[in-house]
């Protein structure tokens, strides 16, 4: 299957990691892009090396998605732009028990992870049906298929986006229009070091190997030519992902325990065991 050429792309998140890379990706591709983030200075800086190095525009936007107002700018953005391939890349992880989380940054989370594809997917769709095509990536995580120590919010609305993007993509069979859930596993991106879970990651790298945003991308794109709604990149992560929901549960919790708090033993801030 090809995917449409050229034409705008959306990507947000598109500051660091897998939103640049994406974003880096369909300039080559010869899509003109809006980058979405808050860090203007560094998206600013991006935008214009894309610029110059694939003569095609990138326009910085500034949009805070954890609030109504940045998410109902960029669906106006959706409906005025008309994108043909839209990228809901951006998010950001918590690292305490949910018990101990402050409501207002579960809050953000959802709407970051989960109001924002809903909103922004739904006006793509819209326009996308309209002009005969079109091609939404929605960057969930493995954490949709494993349960997360002390990021259980992120891992809920990570399953969230998966399981909503495949019925979604039930639902447009046949219309053109494709949809994508990118399910990657550790990826070297600003999202650990600004969990501030360094440490954990770390160690945990000794026992997951990981992956660039790069890699992540070329197996986005590799799939979605391929029509696959689930792309979970390398055989590592399939198998992760296939085989520890196979586990009975009551040894799948014991070993995951075992994993995380192996692997947390780095993180000095990580001491509520
Ligand atoms: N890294 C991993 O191991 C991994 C694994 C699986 C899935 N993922 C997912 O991949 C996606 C991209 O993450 P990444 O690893 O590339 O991390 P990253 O380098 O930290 O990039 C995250 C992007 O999201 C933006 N963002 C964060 N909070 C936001 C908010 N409240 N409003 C608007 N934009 C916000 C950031 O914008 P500013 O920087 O401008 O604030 C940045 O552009 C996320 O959805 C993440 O959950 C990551």
């Amino acid at each position: 299957m090809s995917l449409p050429e050229g034409g705008l792309a959306l990507v947000t998140g598109a500051t660091s990691g897998i939103g640049l890379a994406y974003a880096r990706r369909l300039a080559a591709m010869g899509y003109g892009l809006i980058m979405t983030g808050r860090r203007m200075e560094i998206l600013e800086r991006k935008a214009r090396e894309i610029e110059a190095e694939y003569r095609v525009s990138a326009v910085p936007m500034m949009a805070e998605l954890s609030r109504e107002e940045g998410i109902a700018v960029l669906e106006e953005t959706v409906r005025g732009e008309r994108p043909r391939f839209l990228v809901n890349n951006a998010g950001f992880g918590l690292r305490e028990r949910f018990a101990d989380t402050p409501r207002e940054l579960w809050e953000a989370l959802i709407w970051v992870h989960v109001m924002a594809p809903l909103r922004l997917t739904q006006a793509a769709l819209r326009v996308m049906q309209e002009d005969g095509g079109g091609v939404v990536v929605n960057v969930s995580s493995e954490a949709a298929f494993i349960p997360v120590r002390r990021n259980s919010v992120y891992a809920g609305a990570k399953a969230f986006l998966l399981r909503w993007t495949e019925s979604v993509a039930l639902e447009m069979m046949g219309s053109g229009v494709r949809l994508q859930a990118l399910c990657p596993g550790m990826t070297r991106s600003d999202f650990h070091p600004r969990m501030g879970s360094e440490g954990a990651s770390l160690s945990r790298s000794r026992l997951i190997p990981w992956m660039t945003p790069e890699e992540v991308v070329e197996e986005s794109i590799r799939d979605l030519k391929r029509g696959k709604v689930i792309c979970v990149p390398k055989l590592a992560g399939k198998a992760r992902t296939l085989g520890i929901p196979l586990v009975p549960q009551r040894l799948r919790l014991r070993c995951l325990n075992w994993f995380y708090r192996a692997s947390s033993g780095a993180d000095s801030c990580n001491t509520k065991n």
